[in-house]
């Protein structure tokens, strides 16, 4: 294990499947402390403790600005830093379908999830050490 990482937080969402939780993993045996986001709470509860020990489960909607603004809160007070950000959790949609098929709402949840959710959770997780919170209006500020 390289010292490079040793220390460090990482907030990881979509971590309780796929991608998330290989990177989860990955990082975790760098020496990384890896704060774990998903809206699956059983998946991201156990996938927590799959990673290990200096993994925790943060149960969340990316899309919901108090849930991720409460779960920021919460990585700031069990961890004190958080050092990076990545943005993992995405949906497909319907797939296999012709574009013609492709339904308006499902079109714009994939949006909301994918690009609305990972800018949502950004600002949040500033990369900065030493940060307070201030959670007016459902939104983490420092
Ligand atoms: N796996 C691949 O080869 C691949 C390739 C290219 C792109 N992608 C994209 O990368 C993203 C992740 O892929 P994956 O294979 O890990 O998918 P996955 O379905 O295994 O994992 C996605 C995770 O995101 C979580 N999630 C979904 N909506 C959420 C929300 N609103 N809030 C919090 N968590 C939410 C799910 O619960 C799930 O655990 C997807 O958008 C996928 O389309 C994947």
């Amino acid at each position: 294990m390289s010292e490079q990482f040793k220390g460090q937080v990482a907030i990881i969402t979509g971590a309780a499947s796929g991608l998330g939780l290989a990177i989860a993993k990955k990082l975790h045996a760098e020496g990384i402390r890896v704060a774990m986001l998903d809206l699956n709470q059983d998946a991201t509860q156990a996938a927590s403790q799959e990673v290990g020990e200096n993994a925790a489960a943060f149960p969340a909607d990316i899309t919901d600005e108090a849930q991720v603004g409460s779960c920021i809160a919460q990585i700031g007070q069990r961890f004190g830093r958080i050092d990076i950000l990545v943005n993992s959790a995405g949906v497909t949609g319907r797939t296999n379908v012709k574009s013609h098929e492709v339904e308006l709402a499902d079109f714009r949840r994939v949006f909301e999830v994918n690009v609305v959710g990972s800018f949502i959770v950004s600002p949040g997780a500033s990369f900065t050490t030493g940060f307070t919170f201030d959670l007016t209006g459902g939104r983490a500020t420092y």
